[in-house]
């Protein structure tokens, strides 16, 4: 998590938008996608949205989601991504975000509208949730003046989205199930900058549909009809550990291990769910199997699967191209995302409301 630093976004006119900007009160921020390598998947309250399971994420450079809140009048469209408004649950869902933010401040409840361009599909199980609810987390702070400790954004944040708890910080991550009934102790820390390690994650889009069941749908069914819950839910504590451990060996290939398998069994309570969710394509197995192929042939590539057709392959730096081309050779893969550890949140228009 940095200060402003968007050199490039800066432009001569800058001293005057500042001033214009005080008047009609906005700020923007920029925050980036994450990719769980132990997966968050159940809540223990949802009212809170606090985790049923602590995760660990890398922080994505290059997908990134630029938010700028400002103070709106009643009848102007709260939520736009890319310019056009956004309709039904997911612009219900972002309203109600921030009024309750705003309503959370001292010195009244002002109305606060979102506008987010985002450079990735959105809605598509690329995270797109997770940078747009912490980008639009810090930006409405800086608008309602509010200052707080870097783990109170992370808690606000998760009120937006779970995973967005997570991208306030850079590299690698970690979110806490936390054991409070109110969730304080429920937010993100930093386990690795993203400098540290010099790793890669590869994004092999297989479809740009939007997905057909939601994150939060799919966790609620699989808590409520899926067996395969409980068991579930008994080994994350065991692949956290192990990840944690891993993480500070820097040993890729554990951390490729435990992550395959922690995906595998969150999909494999999906599957277990009445009735089933099924999130993979075709193309979704061809890719995981490039990815052993690739490890057969001594690459160390190892893929990962969120609530939607993607697959996220992680490897080092130097085997990237070695990767990327072997992707994307894959039948049903239409283009692949190249990407590794980014940075945390960051201001690019107003104060940082964090310390
Ligand atoms: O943050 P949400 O509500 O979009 O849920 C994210 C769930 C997964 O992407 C499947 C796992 C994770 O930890 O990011």
């Amino acid at each position: 998590m940095q200060e402003a630093r968007h050199g490039t976004r800066e432009t001569a006119g800058d001293a005057a938008a500042s001033a214009a900007d005080a008047a009609t009160r906005s700020a923007s921020a920029l925050a980036r996608a994450n990719v769980a390598l132990v997966k968050y998947w159940g809540k223990r309250d949802e009212e809170r949205n606090l985790p049923a399971v602590g995760s660990i994420s890398l922080t994505l450079d290059g997908l990134e989601a630029l938010a700028t809140v400002r103070v709106c009048r009643d009848g102007e469209p709260r939520f736009r991504t890319n310019g056009r408004p956004v309709e039904g649950l997911a612009a219900q869902r972002m309203a109600r975000f921030l009024d309750d933010l705003a309503a959370s401040g001292e010195g009244g409840a002002p109305l606060l509208a979102a506008d987010v361009e985002a450079n990735f599909a959105v809605g598509a199980g690329l995270a797109s949730s997770a940078a747009i609810y912490c980008a639009v987390t810090a930006a409405a702070l800086a608008v309602l003046g509010r200052r707080v400790a870097a783990e109170e954004l992370s808690g606000l944040a998760r009120l937006g989205s779970g995973s967005a708890a997570r991208s306030v910080y850079g590299g690698l991550v970690e979110w806490s199930r936390g054991v409070a009934p109110d969730g304080h102790d429920s937010v993100a820390r930093q386990l690795l900058p993203e400098s540290a390690w010099d790793l890669a994650m590869l994004v092999a889009i297989t479809s740009e549909e939007m997905k057909r069941t939601a994150s939060r749908d799919a966790m609620r069914a699989v808590a409520e009809t899926s067996p395969l819950y409980r068991g579930w839910l008994d080994a994350q504590e065991e692949d956290l550990a192990a990840m944690r451990d891993a993480i500070a060996r820097r040993d890729l290939a554990a951390v490729g291990r435990i992550a395959e398998e922690n995906c595998l069994r969150m999909h494999a309570t999906c599957f277990a769910a009445r009735p089933p969710i099924v999130f993979w394509t075709p193309a979704t197995l061809a890719v995981m199997d490039a990815v052993r192929a690739l490890r057969d042939g001594g690459t160390g590539a190892y893929f990962t699967i969120d609530a939607g057709p993607q697959v996220k392959v992680l490897c080092l730096r130097a085997d990237v191209d070695a990767v990327a081309e072997r992707l994307a050779a894959v039948p049903g893969v239409r283009r692949v995302l190249r990407s590794g550890p980014g940075r945390g949140v960051e201001m690019v228009r107003g104060e940082a409301p964090w310390r």
